[in-house]
């Protein structure tokens, strides 16, 4: 009959839960001996913070940098939205709502705060002339909503005078400003004062409401345990642990990051 709809019509079984926003699927990755990777699956799904630890140099920020588009596996597949998807390029994770912030801050000294955290996606009027007044209003803001630290609330600052902690602020509002899908943080807190942390582990909590997901990358258990809904243990390029929140406690997890 006209206009009813076929069993075969429903895409996948009725009722399963939505894919993944990301899903690497048995990902590898080698630096020439060193085996960063080894067929790692990893997903990130609708609001929630997952918790990415593992001792130094288990392959957390490769994971990360992967999923930004800096590195290229060698094999394995990446999906969004349930969909294979190529992300090679900063361009290709941007696409995706993928914004990151590294381990080690990459931003320009001799630059201002508003020119850093703007950077490559400048806001412009239909001229195509920049926006500078309403950049700097937006950084003002945006500095104030994630982090809000002292002595950056002056949007024409040179970042090469700034503190770490301050300059690891400007690295998260050029994310917070960006963020569409999925936040990865790769050690954002290393940085910055007990205040300052806890404002920004409660902002990234506070995110889901706004559908945003995110990936904390942290040697802080205690901070992972305050924030992540799931925890995803690597040790020497490999999953070895994953659970969600109520089933682990900090002791498990520590357990799980030590014996390697
Ligand atoms: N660009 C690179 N060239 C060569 N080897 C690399 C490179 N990046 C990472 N590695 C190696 O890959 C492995 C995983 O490194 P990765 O930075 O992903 O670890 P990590 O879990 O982030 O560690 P940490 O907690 O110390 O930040 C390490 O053995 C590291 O030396
Ligand atoms: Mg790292």
């Amino acid at each position: 009959m006209q206009g009813e709809v076929r069993v075969t019509d429903v895409v996948p079984e009725a009722g399963s839960e939505p894919p993944p926003l990301y899903e690497a699927r048995n990902v590898s990755k080698r630096y020439g001996n060193v085996r960063a990777l080894i067929g790692v699956t990893f997903h990130v799904g609708c609001r929630e913070v997952v918790g990415l630890l593992g001792d130094n140099g288990a392959g957390k920020s490769t994971l990360i940098r992967m999923m930004s588009g800096i590195v290229k596996p060698d094999s394995g597949e990446i999906l969004a939205d349930g969909k294979p998807v190529r992300v090679e390029s900063r361009a290709d994770s941007e696409r995706l709502g993928i914004e990151t912030i590294y381990q080690d801050i990459a931003l320009v000294d001799p630059m201002s705060i508003t020119r850093n955290i703007f950077m490559g996606r400048e806001i412009t009027n239909r001229f195509g002339f920049m926006r500078h007044k309403r950049m700097a209003e937006l950084a003002v803001d945006v500095l104030q909503s994630a982090v809000h630290i002292a002595g950056i609330d002056h949007p024409d600052a040179e970042v090469g005078f700034l503190s770490g902690g301050q300059k690891q602020a400007v690295a998260i509002a050029r994310a917070v400003y960006f963020k569409r899908r999925i936040l990865l943080l790769d050690e954002p807190t290393s940085a910055l004062s007990v205040r300052e942390t806890e404002r920004l582990l409660a902002y990234v909590a506070g995110l889901k409401q706004e559908n945003v997901s995110s990936v904390l990358v942290t040697h802080n258990l205690y901070h992972a345990f305050m924030v992540c809904d799931r925890f995803v243990v690597m040790s020497h390029g490999q999953v070895v642990f994953e659970a969600a929140k109520e089933e682990t406690t900090i002791e498990d997890l520590t357990d799980h990051v030590i014996r390697t």
